[in-house]
């Protein structure tokens, strides 16, 4: 017989999260990410058709367009330039389980923890920030656990890619939620996750749906040692150009500024947009922003 629980459980929390969207989402995310698109749903639904049968990713970030849509698409390709969050996909798809039992141990640590050092001073958050582990699901279990407990769920790192952000002050934090990872295990059979950077990781057919949410134009982009500078964006656009050439269907989003204008200018729809945004760069700064929805449909 079918556990009623559960499914009571992730309803209710569902229709909570989903309060300023006409979507509704098939999972939710598993981690806070900088530039999430929740509020950006409403906006980017009459873009995407009703079935879609293959889908790319290349920016996935936090995955909210995915895990919201997912009902709608056949199979994903999803990927990111962010190792430990790839890597971090790939466990939820292949060893829920495993990586909910370390989560569980990390999260009784950091309860059993909270105010103490140990004898190098440093807190359980610090020990855990400063381990380099290698195996998929400890890097998996480290990168939730200091999603869940650092600043505003915030990712930075520094020159030499050594997460950098500073313990949160949470004084509950949510560090292993079983149900949103198991639903997003589920949701993400039909995925295929892959590290990478977009030019290399998009290789559509004819009729494919892409969806790239890049770092935005003139904003945050310490998502990683390297960000995303320079050309970029001109680059972005370029492949954007051949897979259109290959027949493939392409939503964008980035900021509203001149220089997007100008680059989609020719050959692409442009559409206004506005989301609220609750993580920036100084962590603290939230309001409407201005964004647009690039589209060659
Ligand atoms: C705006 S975020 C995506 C947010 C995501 N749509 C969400 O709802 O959470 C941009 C993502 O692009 C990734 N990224 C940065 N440079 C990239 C590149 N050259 N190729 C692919 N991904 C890249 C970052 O790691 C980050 O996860």
């Amino acid at each position: 017989m079918r556990s009623t629980a559960k499914v009571v459980n992730f309803d209710r929390v569902l229709k909570h999260a989903e309060r300023p969207h006409l979507e509704r989402a098939v999972a939710l995310p598993f981690v806070k990410w900088a530039g999430g698109k929740r509020s950006l749903i409403p906006s980017l639904a009459p873009h995407f058709p009703d079935e879609i049968d293959t889908y790319w990713e290349p920016f996935v970030g936090g995955g909210a367009v995915f895990f919201t849509f997912a009902n709608r698409i056949k199979r994903a390709y999803l990927s990111d330039t962010n190792e430990d969050l790839t890597t971090t996909y790939q466990m939820v798809k292949a060893k829920v389980e495993k990586l909910i039992d370390r989560l569980q141990e990390h999260e009784r640590k950091h309860r059993e923890r909270r105010g103490k050092t140990y004898a190098d001073g440093k807190t359980y958050y610090q020990r855990v920030r400063a381990s380099e582990p290698t195996d998929p699901l400890e890097v998996a279990a480290r990168f939730i656990y200091l999603n869940k407990t650092c600043f505003n769920g915030l990712y930075r790192v520094n020159k030499s890619g050594q997460f950098n952000v500073p313990e949160g002050s949470y004084p509950n934090p949510d560090i292993c939620n079983a149900d949103r990872l198991r639903q997003a295990s589920k949701t993400l059979a039909k995925a295929t996750i892959r590290l990478g950077d977009f030019d290399r990781a998009v290789s559509p057919g004819e009729g494919d749906f892409i969806y790239c949410d890049p770092p935005y134009d003139g904003c945050f982009s310490g998502y990683q040692a390297d960000g995303f500078k320079g050309d970029s964006q001109t680059r972005l656009r370029d492949a954007g150009n051949r897979w259109k050439a290959m027949g493939a269907t392409i939503v964008l989003c980035n900021a509203d500024t001149d220089a997007m204008r100008k680059l989609y200018a020719d050959d692409y729809a442009i559409h206004n947009a506005k989301a609220p945004r609750s993580i920036n760069s100084k962590g603290d700064a939230r309001g409407a922003v201005a964004e647009l929805i690039i589209t060659n449909g």
